[in-house]
């Protein structure tokens, strides 16, 4: 099996950090979370880097971090929802591993979602709209640099990672 990264992208919901673990667990690697390791090293909760330093700050925290995490070996990184905005950001996930984009209806992700307090960008009177429009304009974005894609509705985070194990053994493009 290769020894290759595993990133997984998709957006806010759709069930990255369960699959990561697991993938992990599973494989034996270390598993890592772009959003806890920012937690970790500024001792903030995401909401208050936004209210801090505004979503240009946490970007710029965001592309630093995934530039020296990818830069290891045999990991399995679950990315944040929005990390694939930056074509830099693009590039190096694309050139340093196997990217699996986690895919998911706007109804699982509103569900998924709807209690949530840790996701500023959902702060708003209208979640569900700005799911739908963070998905326009990021769904292209998440299958530019997909080697594989898996749809989350209706399955476990189980089923997820036993199709992301058989890619791995056979790693031809297929999204
Ligand atoms: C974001 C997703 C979040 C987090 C931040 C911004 C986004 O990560 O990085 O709130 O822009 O979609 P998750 O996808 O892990 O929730």
């Amino acid at each position: 099996m290769s020894l290759r990264n595993i990133f997984l992208i998709g957006p806010m919901g759709a069930g990255k950090t369960t699959v990561g673990k697991e993938l992990a667990r599973t494989l034996n690697r270390p598993f890592l979370d772009s959003d806890q390791e920012i937690e970790q090293r500024t001792g903030a909760a995401i909401p208050l880097i936004f209210e801090l330093e505004g979503e240009a700050g946490f970007r710029a925290r965001e592309r630093a971090l995934l530039d020296e995490l990818t830069q290891r070996d045999a990991i399995v990184l679950a990315t944040g929802g929005g990390a694939i905005l930056d074509v830099g950001n693009r590039e190096i996930l694309s050139a340093r591993g196997t990217v699996v984009y986690i895919r998911a209806s706007l109804d699982y992700l509103y569900k998924r979602t709807a209690r949530d307090h840790h996701r500023p960008l959902l702060k708003t009177p209208d979640p569900k709209a700005k799911l739908q429009e963070l998905m326009e304009i990021r769904t292209p974005l998440y299958t530019e640099i997909a080697d594989l894609i898996l749809d989350t509705d209706g399955h476990t985070p189980k089923w997820i990672v036993g199709k992301i194990l058989r890619h791995l053994e056979r790693p031809e493009k297929s999204p």
